[in-house]
């Protein structure tokens, strides 16, 4: 297939008629049916009492995110059925759904109603969860159905996210608006008493291009992905954010389609680090600037007023891309639909504005925050390779593009073992960053052996932590060492580029018990 038939089929025109279509409000007011693929979900459940149900809507909405006319999105809505009021936090504004606020050991229903006028199903990003919990495509369900999730946390708290994850639809679906947080608390962490209340602050970090008419307008390119020229923090605009004088916990996402961050304080200062994807860190770490890819999130421990001063942006620091499909590129992004050409991958941008004053409560970085028991090279019983290519317009995992129900021979994993899996990336023609992703486990980088490019946004890498997102550099060879503890059942990994992953850079992996 051609590469404009293709962005116009798969995507150009799709996102158009998914934001802010006729079709689509019709197909929101129809009252949903309960029919559930949750039978399978249900068999799964835990047996402990249902601690928090939420009623999560997914639906068109008009909010105003420019001076002037109002924008089309998608949005996602909750409520609560049974459990506590502040598990969830509705946005003041911005089109980002609620985050959701949940402690380490609950039971948790979800009743997912699809609104949004064609198939999808909702992943929990980072969770461990059951395959019917995981927000599979397989497991979408059309316009004016539901979907029932019945999951106990079991992650260690930290910052995690939820988005759709429909089969070829992931990319416009987010890209309108669909995503929120979801936050996880546990008794560690309380032991630790890192800075709550109004000094955890998160930032979620998105790119986006407004026509005209201030709509949304969606023309990504096949091998960059999307690349927008707004910065959205939040789902809006990025306002100066006031700040009480003290030390606070930034949880900050790139929810972004495509967008490679590279974080840096404007004055200079360090970052602290204190948690990536999977929690908090053992030990606070700090490094000048941090790479940041789709999907991954960082917390940082920022003292405003004191060593970051009372005015100082969180920036995103220029850093060379080499790929080719940029400099080529950049005439067919900006012909590539109605949106304006986006700001090209590694331009400087500046992100959020923190301005402090007042008094807010002081506290230390603490040295340890807490313990992790990471697998041993010992327990290694098998190794995986993956390699990743482009071909025909498309992007493969081992030369396989997704299948709905597809495994294959390497893609079987026993129940209860601990693997290394080796991805690379060739430097070949079409060199392009991947940030790859595993569903339903976080795991740890144990090897990183480097391509040659790069080396400006190289040197940012934080391959430390719990990952469940890492960043593959062309001609990266980068080893990850997993255990599959919890459950069988087929997942995920993919390429959280979201338009290589509706590319078909995604693949299963199947979990056996025995
Ligand atoms: Cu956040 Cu399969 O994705
Ligand atoms: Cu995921
Ligand atoms: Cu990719």
């Amino acid at each position: 297939m051609k590469r404009r038939e293709f962005m116009e089929t798969t995507l150009g025109v799709a996102a158009g008629a998914l934001v802010g279509c006729d079709a689509c409000t019709s197909a929101a007011s129809t009252p949903p049916q309960v029919e559930v693929a949750a039978s399978s979900s249900l068999s799964a459940a835990p047996a402990s009492p249902v601690d928090l149900e939420v009623v999560l809507t997914a639906a068109p909405d008009r909010i105003p995110l420019l001076p002037g006319q109002p924008t089309d999105v998608l949005r996602f809505s909750a409520s609560i059925a049974k459990g506590a009021r502040d598990a969830l936090v509705q946005p003041a504004s911005g089109y980002l759904g609620p985050t959701l606020r949940v402690k380490r050991g609950q039971r948790v229903r979800v009743r997912f109603n699809n609104n949004v006028g064609e198939d999808s199903i909702v992943h929990w990003h980072g969770l461990y969860v059951s395959e019917a919990n995981d927000g599979h495509p397989r497991h979408s369900v059309a316009s004016g159905k539901q979907y029932l999730y019945d999951f106990q946390v079991d992650n260690p708290a930290g910052t995690y996210w939820y988005h759709p994850h429909p089969d070829h639809r992931t990319g416009v679906q987010v890209y309108a608006g669909l995503a929120g947080l979801l936050v996880i608390t546990d008794d560690d962490e309380r032991r630790i008493g890192l800075p709550d209340g109004d000094q955890d602050i998160s930032l979620v970090l998105q790119d986006r291009s407004f026509d005209a008419n201030n709509q949304l307008s969606y023309s990504p390119n096949p091998m960059t992905g999307f690349l927008g020229d707004r910065m959205l923090v939040n789902g809006q605009l990025p306002q100066t954010r006031e700040v009480r004088s003290g030390p606070h916990r930034l949880r900050i996402l790139n929810g972004s389609n495509s967008r490679i961050y590279k974080l840096g304080w404007s004055n200079g200062s360090p970052l602290v680090v204190i948690g990536t994807d999977g929690g908090l860190l053992a030990a606070p770490q700090q490094r000048t600037e941090i790479a940041l890819a789709p999907a991954q999130r960082i917390e940082l421990w920022a003292n405003f007023g004191a060593d970051l001063g009372n005015d100082v942006w969180l920036e995103s620091h220029a850093f060379d891309d080499p790929s080719p499909a940029m400099g080529m590129g950049m005439g067919m992004m900006g012909r590539g639909g109605a949106g304006a050409p986006g700001v090209p991958q590694g331009a400087p941008l500046r992100i959020q504005r923190f301005v402090a004053s007042g008094d807010g409560r002081q506290s230390r970085v603490p040295d340890r925050l807490v313990s992790h028991s990471i697998p041993s090279a010992a327990e290694v019983s098998n190794t995986k390779t993956f390699a990743t290519r482009m071909q025909m317009m498309g992007w493969l995992l081992n030369d396989r593009s997704f299948e709905m129900q597809g495994v294959a021979a390497n893609e079987h994993v026993r129940l209860g073992t601990v693997e290394e899996w080796e991805f690379v990336n060739p430097n070949g023609m079409m060199p392009m960053p991947h940030p790859i992703h595993v569903h339903g486990r976080q795991f740890r980088i144990i090897d990183r052996q480097p391509g040659p490019g790069f080396a400006s946004l190289r040197q940012a890498l934080f391959d430390e932590g719990w990952l469940d997102t890492f960043l593959l550099l062309p001609g990266d060879k980068v080893r990850i060492r997993v255990r599959f503890d919890r459950y069988a059942g087929m997942f995920l990994y993919h390429c959280h580029n979201l338009e290589h992953e509706d590319l078909g850079m995604m693949r299963n992996y199947l979990v056996e018990a025995g």
